[in-house]
């Protein structure tokens, strides 16, 4: 029996559109064991086959890029991470495949190459290298390979992320992007994302506060989500650095301290204060 624990992530963190992201101390644990055939547990009934469960999609496609035969397991799954709201959900599926098929080859692949099917498969990997690498990684592609670099976080702060009881899928808040930008639009976020390392570093409140000013997504994704613009307002003038999770509908405050919560507890909102992930986590036992 393998365990895996994937943490959830909070992609972009405002001005890293596409390129940051951090894991956070929220999971979703899955169990792979050796059976006859493939099967699953504790999944949604819908997601109960080969054809629709994204874990099955990434256990495979480790297996095809390895040339080997696919082992068949049976599959289970208990989630601490709500889906479609930005918090890095469909990341973990597709994490926990990729490594239990590394898992059951051995470790033919390299961290590395895991990496790259999970980038792949998502499409963007700001929230696959968190959930891969742990902590806060920035990633950017070239040549079709992607690269991750992870930067350290001051232990003094604190994640506090603000779930709406809705979800948005990541499609349609890609829809709503402009297809192009003005020129002082990416210098207002590159002059922004080239200090928040530093910042995160440094526990640096005021600075983050400063830099988390996004003019490539947020100005059009606020829309989605309703709670968006009260909230930013409400905490305008308290020592913190608000943002979209992803792409939503998750909001992420980033802070020392949590006085700000009670400003905004009377919203519609499950409200969890949270540490930095570790990223992926396998556990397993001999299976014969
Ligand atoms: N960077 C992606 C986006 C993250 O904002 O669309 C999706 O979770």
């Amino acid at each position: 029996m393998l365990r895996v624990e994937v943490s959830a992530t909070s992609a972009n963190l405002c001005v890293g559109f596409d390129v940051l992201g951090l894991a956070l101390d929220l999971k979703n644990c899955f169990t792979f064991e050796k059976k006859e055939k493939f099967s699953f547990k504790g999944f949604d009934e819908e997601f109960c086959n080969i054809d629709n469960n994204l874990v099955y999609e990434a256990y495979k496609n480790v297996f095809l890029y390895a040339k080997e035969e696919l082992i068949p397991v049976e599959i289970g799954f208990s989630g601490d991470i709500p889906q479609s709201r930005g918090l890095g959900s469909s990341s973990s599926l597709i994490v926990a495949g990729i490594f239990a098929a590394n898992y059951y080859l051995n470790n033919k692949l390299t961290k590395d190459e895991l990496f790259q099917i999970a980038c792949k498969m998502e499409g963007h990997p700001d929230n696959v290298a968190p959930a891969i690498y742990g902590g806060l990684v920035a990633s950017y592609k070239e040549n079709d390979l992607y690269h991750s670099i992870k930067y350290d976080v001051s232990d003094s702060l604190k994640f506090t992320v603000l779930i709406p009881s809705y979800q948005i899928k990541t499609k349609d808040a890609r829809n709503v992007l402009p297809k192009e930008l003005p020129y002082s639009d990416i210098v207002w976020n590159m002059s922004r994302i080239v200090n928040l390392p530093k910042a995160f570093n440094d526990g640096n409140i005021s600075l983050l506060k400063d830099l988390f000013m996004d003019k490539l997504h947020e100005p059009y994704r606020k829309k989605l989500i309703k709670e968006y613009d009260i909230i930013k307002d409400r905490l305008k003038d308290k020592d913190c650095a608000f943002a979209i999770s992803g792409s939503g509908s998750c909001m992420v405050v980033v802070s020392k301290e949590l006085g700000f919560i009670d400003l905004i507890k009377d919203l519609e909102l499950d409200i969890k204060t949270l540490k930095i992930g570790q990223g992926v986590i396998l556990e397993g036992r001999h299976e014969g």
